[in-house]
């Protein structure tokens, strides 16, 4: 069976050298927190079920700011489940430096065009792909975007997808003085 395909590559590629300072949204178990840290990057990653250590945040994201804006927000299988997709991304665009990047990795359910209607049903609360992307675009310069096969219903069928954006210069919200 395809399972969703490992992001970490695709993140660390995205982030580059220059993307020292990054916050990880919706980390859950720390992973991949813990791979861009090994890749030479300072994450802050936050989630209500992120581990007890150093670097992580036990919380929602929404009444939290970064100390300091940074160069890349993460956000990995997490979008999909935003219950104010704009808001959710105005503010992780407000903690960008100028120029900084959102890097999302997630999918969209609906793609699977052979699926079930019990397969929707499952899915109804979730995005679809859609107003995801469109959300993305409103607010970000595309700088990469893929689609990959995911596990679908029907098929492994390319629901996976990856996105790039940078938020573009003078955008920043006005606490971003770093
Ligand atoms: C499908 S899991 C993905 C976890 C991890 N990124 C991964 O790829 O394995 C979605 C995660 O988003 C987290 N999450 C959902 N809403 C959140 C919010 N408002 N603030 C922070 N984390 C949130 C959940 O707790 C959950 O751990």
């Amino acid at each position: 069976m395809t399972e969703w395909p490992d992001p970490t590559r695709f993140v660390v590629d995205a982030l580059g050298p220059d993307a020292r300072d990054v916050v990880e949204v919706g980390c859950g178990d720390g992973t991949l927190a813990h791979r861009l840290r090994t890749a030479g990057h300072r994450v802050v990653a936050i989630d209500p079920v992120a581990p007890d250590e150093p670097g992580f945040i036990c919380d929602r994201f929404e009444t939290w700011d970064p100390p300091a804006p940074v160069h890349a927000v993460v956000a990995v299988m997490v979008l999909h489940h935003a219950d104010d997709l704009g808001g959710w991304l105005d503010r992780w665009c407000g903690w960008l430096r100028p120029g900084g990047l959102v890097i999302v990795a997630d999918y969209g359910w609906d793609l699977d065009a052979g699926a079930s209607d019990a397969w929707a049903a499952e899915h109804a609360d979730l995005h679809r792909f859609a107003p995801m992307r469109a959300a993305l675009d409103a607010r970000l310069a595309q700088v990469r975007f893929e689609r990959l096969d995911g596990p679908g219903e029907s098929a492994a069928v390319p629901l996976a997808f990856r996105y790039v954006g940078r938020v573009p210069a003078g955008a920043a919200a006005p606490s971003a003085t770093g």
